[in-house]
């Protein structure tokens, strides 16, 4: 929400009290001070005027998962264990999953509760990449590589997936690049060739690597550089 219409909405200002503290730089947000009455105030927001704290702002928390085979992307689950099952019941509150992975996709995932961080990380037209380590079936062909580069069509959404780069490391393995997440996207791209995924690792979301002291089930929380790429 925008800083004057959140002050505006509180019962002691009003919409001309408002402009004068904003023009008297009397209101700081996350502790700077701020005339701008567009400047925008999320639920992580600390907001004071004159020293009185107006919000003090919830904690926004992200954290890296090395997810393991065998459990779902997904906050609950009558079956299997999920991956919020993989870390202390304190710290599961109010996290959502920030680009899911199939149930036997190992690697990197990332929780927060930070609904637009997830967002600039996952949309497509955000451009994000994700790197994907995928072994298959069948022999990679040197003609696939200009395949995926020009994109395939998955006629259930009726789209073409962006160009994506697909480097070729051994007979049955690559190093895969996309920038966006559809449904199973990379193992319906292998399946144009039917060339079946049998196994999918994600090593990299933009710039966040998966850090290579965590083992699988393990987590830790992203450091403020992680935070800030995204
Ligand atoms: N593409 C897939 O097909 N599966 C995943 O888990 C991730 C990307």
């Amino acid at each position: 929400m925008r800083l004057d219409r959140f002050l505006a909405n509180l019962p002691q200002y009003n919409r001309q009290q408002v402009r004068l503290l904003l023009a008297q730089r009397r209101v700081r947000v996350d502790g700077q001070a701020v005339d701008d009455p567009r400047c925008e105030v999320r639920v992580f927001s600390h907001v004071q005027v004159d020293g009185q704290v107006l919000q003090t702002g919830e904690p926004a928390r992200y954290l890296m998962l090395h997810k393991p085979a065998g459990c779902v992307s997904a906050t609950r689950d009558p079956e299997h264990t999920t991956v919020l099952d993989l870390l202390p019941p304190a710290l599961r509150e109010g996290l959502h999953i920030a680009g899911r992975l199939d149930y036997n996709t190992t690697g990197l995932l990332l929780l927060t509760n930070d609904g637009q961080w997830s967002r600039r990380l996952t949309q497509p037209r955000t451009k994000q990449p994700k790197t994907y380590l995928v072994h298959t079936e069948d022999e990679i062909g040197t003609h696939y590589v200009a395949r995926f580069r020009e994109g395939f069509h998955f006629a259930f959404e009726d789209l073409t997936t962006l160009p994506a780069q697909l480097d070729i490391l051994g007979p049955r393995e690559a190093r895969l690049v996309i920038v966006e997440g559809r449904y199973h996207q990379v193992k319906r791209m292998f399946g144009q060739f039917d060339n079946k995924v049998v196994a999918l690792h994600r090593e990299q979301m933009g710039a966040i690597r998966l850090d290579p002291g965590l083992a699988p089930g393990a987590y830790r929380e992203l450091d403020a550089t992680e935070i800030a790429s995204v």
